[in-house]
């Protein structure tokens, strides 16, 4: 463990996510633009609303607390974390529900497009003697009929060792455990990285106030994320979680799928190896 870890704050990773979401994905109207499909979802998330209180007989105090507790999320730059960890599991469920070939699961907050360009047969960048255990990740890319996708790319991204975030933790080189892999004219790749320790999302902030309040858990099992796309076809945006890893089976951003779990085995060398496939739907 570096001492990285007692300075990465709520503050910090929450600023960047803003900063991540309203640089990448604030840039079209959408759908929901249009004023009848809003009028129904507005109204009917109020609706819910005002059922909870008057079920649970909610109290002047506890509105209060509510009111107070919505200031700080946004002040402390916490909604990306919030919205990604309790809400988007059931938007990206609903979004790819009649998806045929891999399972994807949540983003979340902590992409950066851009990554670092690797070969097929590479290393993510990672610091000289970074921690955790080697891992060799490797696999092919097809489409639904099992056709290699020539030139896929595989944009990956993970936590350290300490399970931190180049980018949204201070201390860590920018590109850090994030690259872009070009897979080979048959779809193949193999990537050399560290495996992940758990993620806990931050709790000196808001989110962080909420859990303890609750009675819950801040953490996430470890995990790779990817983006994985190639021309003509459907991006996916997945992770990639580990065999009786630590909150595998209660993960606080409920995104784990029994799909998408590795096995890796050990080498000779002690390196964790793992085969993971992944096929592409046609772009719709
Ligand atoms: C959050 C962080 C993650 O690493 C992730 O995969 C999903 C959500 C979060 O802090 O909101
Ligand atoms: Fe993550």
């Amino acid at each position: 463990m570096s001492e990285t870890i007692t300075t990465a704050t709520a503050a910090d990773s929450g600023a960047s996510a803003t900063e991540r979401f309203l640089a990448d994905k604030t840039g079209g109207t959408g759908p929901g633009a249009d004023t009848t499909r809003v009028n129904t979802l507005a109204t009917e998330v109020i609706t819910a609303v005002h059922q909870v209180i008057r079920r649970h007989h909610v109290s002047y105090e506890e509105y209060n607390a509510l009111k107070s507790w919505l200031i700080s999320v946004g002040q402390d730059g916490e909604w990306p974390l919030f919205l990604d960890v309790w809400i988007e599991h059931v938007v990206e469920e609903v979004a790819h529900a009649s998806r045929k070939g891999s399972k994807g699961t949540i983003e979340g907050p902590y992409y950066v497009p851009g990554s670092p360009a690797r070969p097929s047969v590479a290393t993510l960048p990672m610091r000289e003697n970074e921690a955790g255990t080697p891992l060799r990740f490797k696999g092919q890319v097809t489409d639904i009929s099992g056709q290699p996708l020539a030139g896929a790319l595989l944009e990956m991204w993970q936590a350290d060792d300490d399970g931190l975030y180049a980018q949204f933790a201070p201390g860590i080189p920018e590109w850090n455990l994030r690259g872009s892999i070009v897979a080979d004219a048959e779809g193949r790749f193999e990537v050399t990285t560290v495996q992940p320790a758990p993620y806990q999302i931050p709790t000196d902030g808001s989110c962080g106030k909420l859990i303890a309040a609750a009675g819950w858990h801040a953490w996430r099992p470890a995990h790779l994320h990817l983006k994985v796309s190639a021309p003509g076809h459907e991006p996916l945006t997945t992770q990639l979680y580990f065999k009786g890893g630590e909150h595998i089976e209660d993960d606080i951003a409920s995104a784990v799928k029994p799909e998408l779990v590795l096995d890796p085995r050990p080498a000779a060398d002690g390196t964790g190896e793992v085969t993971y496939d992944f096929v592409l739907d046609p772009a719709s």
